[in-house]
């Protein structure tokens, strides 16, 4: 299990590049966007800049919600990404909620997810939002037991959705603090 010590959540920086580059490499891999990135032709700085921006609410593209991202760090490395939503609009009341997390491969079944969600909670809290939505695909377990393992309860009224892929999704409220 990972030593909470020795863990560290901060925003990207513009030492991360490379390492931030091949953890969206190897995740998309598994379908998952590590990253909010597009090979556009902008610069590494200029993305750790808009993801700053992002976080204060500024520069949003339209219809986005003030979001922060945040990654864990082990002795320098990364291991794993939470992605905070800091309020709700019609599509992430939906599905997608307030908080998304990854973690790279060689760093699973360590309780880094559980961090990163506890700390995207954290987060959301201090943000006055009492309690998170956080939705899973029905079938990704490991997913389902770090939100149950954080306090998440099914949504009574709408406990399942499809997603814009057809796929069952799950849906949970989770208790800030
Ligand atoms: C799902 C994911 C985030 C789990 O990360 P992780 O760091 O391995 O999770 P943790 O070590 O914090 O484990 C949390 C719980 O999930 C359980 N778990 C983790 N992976 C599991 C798996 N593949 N199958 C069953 N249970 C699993 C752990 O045993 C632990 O349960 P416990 O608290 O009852 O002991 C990781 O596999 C991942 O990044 N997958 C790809 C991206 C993804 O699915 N993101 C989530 C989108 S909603």
């Amino acid at each position: 299990m990972i030593r909470h010590e020795d863990l560290e959540f901060r925003e990207l920086n513009s030492a991360d590049e490379q390492q931030a580059l091949d953890a969206h490499q190897e995740m998309l891999e598994e379908d998952f966007q590590f990253l909010f990135w597009t090979s556009n032709g902008e610069s590494w700085e200029d993305y750790t800049c808009r993801m700053s921006s992002w976080r204060r609410g500024e520069h949003l593209p339209d219809g986005w919600v003030r979001t922060g991202f945040f990654v864990a760090v082990e002795h320098g490395y990364i291991l794993g990404r939470v992605s905070v939503r800091y309020e709700l609009n019609e599509s992430l009341e939906h599905v997608g909620g307030h908080i998304g997390y990854g973690v790279l491969p060689d760093s699973r079944r360590r309780g880094v997810a559980s961090a990163l969600c506890r700390y995207g909670l954290q987060e959301l809290a201090a943000a006055g939002v009492a309690k998170a939505l956080i939705t899973c695909h029905a079938d990704n377990e490991g997913s389902k037991a770090t939100i149950l393992g954080c306090g998440g309860v099914l949504d009574p009224r709408l406990p399942s959705v499809r997603n814009a892929e057809g796929v069952e999704e799950l849906r949970f409220w989770v208790p800030t603090s």
